[in-house]
């Protein structure tokens, strides 16, 4: 099992979402590459049999508009039949921006393996076991 994860982060609460992901995948059995959205590929991003994709809510319940929301509307025309699994950070909202997202990627064809996670500020106590437990999900 081959697990890409690709996120951005602002000020590191996604990125230690996407950390407790991929370690509670490995944890798993799951092969799991991390890679920061400005350096991640397209094509080569979608060849895991699982692409675990994060970003924070951003501008007013929107994806990150200058590197995440390019790469997604690169990936889109892609991922048909591919299984996704969303997660990110927020601070004060209701998650409106992950509910769009996921209907967006639906929409585009793409399976969402899991049920998409969001975690208010930092990933810590529950939460974090939240990430750990969400990594271990998308192994199966
Ligand atoms: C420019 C900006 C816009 C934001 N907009 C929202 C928003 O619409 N809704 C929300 O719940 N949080 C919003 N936030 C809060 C972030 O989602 C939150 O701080 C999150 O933990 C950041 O994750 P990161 O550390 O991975 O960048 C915003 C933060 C910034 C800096």
């Amino acid at each position: 099992m081959r697990i890409n994860i690709v996120y951005w982060s602002g000020t590191g609460n996604t990125k230690a979402m996407a950390e407790l992901i991929q370690q509670g995948a490995q944890d798993a059995g799951a092969a799991v590459t991390l890679t920061e959205v400005s350096s991640a590929d397209a094509s080569a991003a979608l060849d895991a049999d699982v692409v675990a994709l994060g970003c924070p809510s951003m501008g007013s319940e929107v994806l990150e508009e200058s590197e995440f929301e390019p790469f997604i509307v690169s990936i889109e025309g892609s991922v048909g039949g591919k299984k996704l699994a969303l997660f990110g950070s927020y601070g004060w909202g209701i998650g409106e921006w992950m509910r769009d997202w996921g209907e967006r990627m639906k929409k585009a064809g793409a399976e969402l393996v899991v049920e998409s996670l969001i975690v208010n500020d930092e990933p810590r106590d529950n939460t974090a076991r939240q990430c750990i437990d969400f990594g271990a999900a998308i192994a199966r």
